[in-house]
């Protein structure tokens, strides 16, 4: 499959196009002592688990361009604390090359900068895998200037980091495109040139390890890759994992996760990786089900069997996180703490005890042990959340700082955990407004705590119900401002025209009651703490329609019959 006849093509017009450009390979001033040669295999097991600094010397065009301000210490300190092992520096040059070809030349500022962002990790005991990001988005674009950019790139970020230790790993590119044998057998040279370029770069970079992947770092991917020839680097595969797509991005209502039938789908992926690569260390290098779209049980029991299960096949885990949906870079809070003691805990493969939540994907509603949901207007009543205590019993419960007593507060009656009327009663009430009102931990007798949340709901209100499409300024998206009434999230939203048909993605209606007509998350939806918004695409595509049509936008708990949505009508 890889052809040495063209791999040899590739090399000589890199190594001709740079020949005036490349300095000596650099020589370290340590004492090789300092540079401790290590496996692949240790590589990944001391860096499980990881996690990524994404939206951050990845941004287009520099460090600070989107909603990350610079790398701080503290950031990694935070992480550090939670118990990651390693940090994923996604780095993008894209915007820092100050000559194009042959040389390529990449500012020095930068190449320091990526430097320093190195060394503030492995000071602190972390180890490290960076990358060229946002770079190689056409591999089947002009391959001599791909191949040329690519050797010339990695030989100066190799020079760079060639003195760095043992504990920093190098991927050549973050999920290069391809779909074919062809553009596998591009990415394969690409491959070859990253290697040959850290051989030329000189100092330690011979022997440090790297990740390799195949077209778009996906499953799939893995049939167009080829283990490189001579490699004398240590490598590892590396392949990232987001699936299912529609759970995992708030597609089409598709908010139920963790049957039987989810779960082995997920194991067989893994058992691909592990089939393909049973002598090759694996590293998970990006995973993450963002607490913004997910609900919160499935997502936990999503993040458990990722984690549980790539830690059984020996794989290191990195989890994306784009500074939105994890950790709170300015505060240090976790946006969803139990997710990552989930994590910590299944990476020892220690036992967690999980929420248990509606799993039938034909359900009409959905259930949750996440929350305990109580409607405004209703009779306070006790309530039993079923939980999967895999083999665990329940220990205590802390709403705040008081413990809350067996017996009068509440009881175990199994797996279920039954939410006393005398409790809830001085939690909810007629009279008191909407929202969260406390949050409870619940402790086992080992693994991960769960969280409960103890919401008073009412359905939203909205700053308007109707409007005309044509009045949404040119270029702009719709924003309806929302006075939140229990979680402050949008479930779901379904999109229907006046005359019964789906405005978007006509094939849902095969699906089941949940995910009938709805759009996706991003593509037609959001929301923020202010406002729902329905996307430009989708007012442009009311236009298109020349069709009312009908956002109903879903909420937690979701049920067609409890009255929790708001419909708002978009008019041509
Ligand atoms: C390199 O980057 C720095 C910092 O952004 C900038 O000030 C400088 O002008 C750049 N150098 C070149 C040659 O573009
Ligand atoms: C492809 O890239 C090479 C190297 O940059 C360049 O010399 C050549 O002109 C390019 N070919 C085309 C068709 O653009
Ligand atoms: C492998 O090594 C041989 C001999 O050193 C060399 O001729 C060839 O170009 C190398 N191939 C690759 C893919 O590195
Ligand atoms: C290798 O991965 C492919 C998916 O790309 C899968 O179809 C195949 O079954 C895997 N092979 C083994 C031995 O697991
Ligand atoms: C996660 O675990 C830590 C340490 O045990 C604990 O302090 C924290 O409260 C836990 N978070 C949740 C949400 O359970
Ligand atoms: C969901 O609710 C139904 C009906 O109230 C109940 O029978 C079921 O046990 C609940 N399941 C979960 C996982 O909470
Ligand atoms: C409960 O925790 C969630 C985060 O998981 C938070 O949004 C909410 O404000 C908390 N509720 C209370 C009453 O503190
Ligand atoms: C909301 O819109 C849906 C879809 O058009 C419709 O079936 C339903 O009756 C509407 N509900 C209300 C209360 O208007
Ligand atoms: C859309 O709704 C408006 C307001 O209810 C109505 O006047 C108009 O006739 C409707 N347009 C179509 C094409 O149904």
């Amino acid at each position: 499959m890889m052809k040495k006849a063209s791999v040899a093509i590739g090399f000589a017009a890199a190594a001709a196009a740079t020949a005036s450009a490349i300095p000596c390979a650099t020589t370290c001033k340590d004492n090789n002592d300092f540079f401790k040669p290590i496996s692949a295999s240790e590589w990944v097991e001391a860096a499980n688990p990881g996690w990524n600094a994404g939206n951050t010397l990845d941004a287009v065009p520099s460090e600070g361009s989107w909603n990350n301000p610079p790398l701080a210490p503290s950031t990694l300190d935070y992480i550090q604390a939670a118990g990651y092992k390693a940090v994923r520096i996604p780095v993008t040059y894209a915007d820092h090359f100050v000559s194009g070809s042959p040389d390529w030349t990449i500012n020095s500022t930068w190449l320091q900068r990526v430097s320093d962002v190195v060394d503030m990790a492995t000071s602190k005991g972390l180890y490290v895998i960076t990358n060229m990001h946002h770079d190689v988005s056409q591999v089947t674009a002009n391959q001599t200037m791909i191949q040329e950019k690519l050797y010339a790139s990695w030989l100066q970020i190799g020079k760079t980091l060639a003195c760095k230790s043992s504990m920093v790993a190098l991927e050549p590119i973050n999920e290069p495109p391809g779909s074919t044998a062809a553009d596998g057998a591009n990415l394969m040279r690409l491959n070859d040139l990253f290697l040959k370029a850290l051989a030329d770069s000189g100092g330690y970079n011979a022997k440090r390890v790297v990740t390799l992947s195949g077209p778009t770092m996906g499953i799939d991917g893995i049939k167009f890759f080829t283990a490189p020839k001579n490699a004398t680097n240590p490598w590892a595969f590396q392949f990232h994992y987001y699936s299912p797509y529609d759970f995992d991005f708030g597609a089409w209502g598709k908010t139920v996760w963790g049957s039987d039938a989810d779960k082995a789908a997920m194991t067989t992926d893994f058992g691909y990786v592990h089939g393909n690569f049973t002598d090759v260390p694996v590293v998970m290098g990006e995973f993450d089900a963002s607490q913004l779209n997910c609900e919160a049980a499935a997502r936990w029991k999503w993040f458990d069997h990722v984690v549980r299960t790539s830690h059984s096949l020996g794989f290191a885990g990195f989890l994306w996180d784009n500074g939105l949906d994890n950790l709170d870079r300015a505060t240090g809070i976790w946006r969803d703490a139990t997710a990552v003691n989930i994590t910590m805990k299944a990476t020892k493969g220690e036992q967690n005890s999980l929420a248990d939540s509606t799993t039938d994907p034909a359900a009409t509603s959905q259930n949750s042990s996440a929350y305990v949901f109580h409607k405004t207007g209703d009779g306070v009543t006790e309530q039993t959340l079923p939980f999967i205590l895999n083999g665990n019993t329940f220990k205590t419960l802390m709403m705040g700082s008081t413990m809350l007593k067996e017996g009068s507060d509440y009881a175990v009656s199994g797996s279920n955990l039954v939410f006393k009327q005398s409790l809830l009663s001085t939690i909810f009430s007629a009279s008191s407004g909407a929202g969260s009102k406390e949050n409870v931990t619940v402790t086992f007798s080992q693994g991960a705590p769960s969280q409960v949340e103890l919401v008073q709901w009412d359905t939203p209100t909205f700053g308007s119900y109707s409007g005309a499409a044509k009045d949404v300024p040119a270029g702009a998206d719709l924003w309806i401002p929302v006075v939140w009434k229990g979680l402050h999230k949008v479930a779901a939203v379904k999109i229907q025209k006046s005359d019964g048909a789906y405005l978007v993605d006509d094939w849902t209606q095969y699906l089941p009651t949940l995910q009938q007509g709805r759009g996706t998350y991003g593509s037609q939806w959001s929301f923020d703490q202010d406002r729902v918004t329905i996307t430009r695409a989708a007012v442009d595509a009311v236009i298109a329609s020349g069709t009312n049509t009908t956002f109903t936008f879903e909420f937690y708990p979701r049920a067609a019959a409890n009255g929790n949505y708001v419909n708002y009508t978009l008019t041509v």
